[in-house]
């Protein structure tokens, strides 16, 4: 039997766009209360004006531990409890490991591990002080089996699976479930100018953003009985 979402609270890092922004646009159909992170205000603002009594918006960088608090501290002041953390902010730049400069490659490693790293961290403390919690990681398939073209990339997405099992082994006696979602690729903003551009002939095969929102819905609605540890998908279109 699916779990009501209704009036659950739900934080979400990289809301201001594609997975992110999808999620929060179908967690709130679901009922839940969303407080959505990213840097960009503006758009923070706009999606916070579209869903309206049940968003909550903070501007912060993942890779800012004090951010993450904030995020987590603004949940609790705002709709009293936080049930879930949906760590989501990533950056990708495709190139080969000499192509890459050494501030591109510095910048994904740190927002895609440390900026998983901290939302987590910052959560943690809230789902002990209420007894149950779900963290969902948006990881990749590329961190399931590596990538060409997108080594280092893959490899912070391999580091965010490998913190996953850590976490799951560390966390499940204590009601708190660890749930990773590795997409494949997904019509979004997701590297463009940085190895994607919006006519690339790829794009129209891939997933939406709605499509891994639903994926964030479903593994939030199980029964807390049982956990998700990890969905792998992609579009029917994509080839390997
Ligand atoms: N698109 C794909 O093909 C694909 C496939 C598999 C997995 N994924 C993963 O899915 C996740 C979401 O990607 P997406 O496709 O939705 O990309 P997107 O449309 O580019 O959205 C990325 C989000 O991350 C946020 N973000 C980036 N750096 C941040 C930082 N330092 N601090 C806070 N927020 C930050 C961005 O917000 P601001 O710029 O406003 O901060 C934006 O909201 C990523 O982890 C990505 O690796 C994507």
């Amino acid at each position: 039997m699916f779990r009501d979402l209704t009036g659950i609270t739900v934080a979400i890092t990289g809301a201001s766009a594609g997975i992110g922004a999808a999620s929060a646009r179908a967690l709130v159909a679901e009922g839940a209360n969303v407080v959505l992170g990213a840097r960009r205000v503006e758009r923070l603002e706009e999606l916070g004006t579209e869903l309206g009594d049940k968003a909550a918006i903070v501007e912060m960088d993942v890779r800012a531990p004090a951010d993450s608090k904030r995020l987590v501290d603004t949940a609790v002041e705002r709709f009293g409890k936080l049930d879930a953390i949906v760590v989501n902010a990533g950056i990708g730049a495709y190139g080969g490991i000499m192509d890459l400069t050494d501030d591109q490659l510095a910048t994904m490693m740190d927002t895609n591990i440390a900026g998983t790293v901290w939302p987590i961290r910052a959560a943690v403390p809230s789902f002990l002080e209420s007894g149950e919690g779900d963290i969902v990681i948006v990881a990749s398939v590329a961190g399931l089996r590596g990538a060409g073209d997108e080594a280092v990339y893959a490899a912070t997405k391999f580091a965010q699976v490998g913190l996953a099992g850590g976490l799951d082994r560390e966390l499940r006696e204590k009601n708190i479930r660890v749930s990773t979602l590795a997409p494949g690729g997904t019509a979004t903003e997701f590297a463009m100018g940085a190895g994607r551009t919006p006519d690339m002939p790829g794009l129209k095969d891939m997933m939406n953003a709605e499509d891994v929102a639903a994926a964030v819905v479903t593994v939030l609605r199980q029964p807390r009985s049982m956990r998700t540890l990890m969905w792998s998908m992609r579009s029917i279109e994509e080839a390997d």
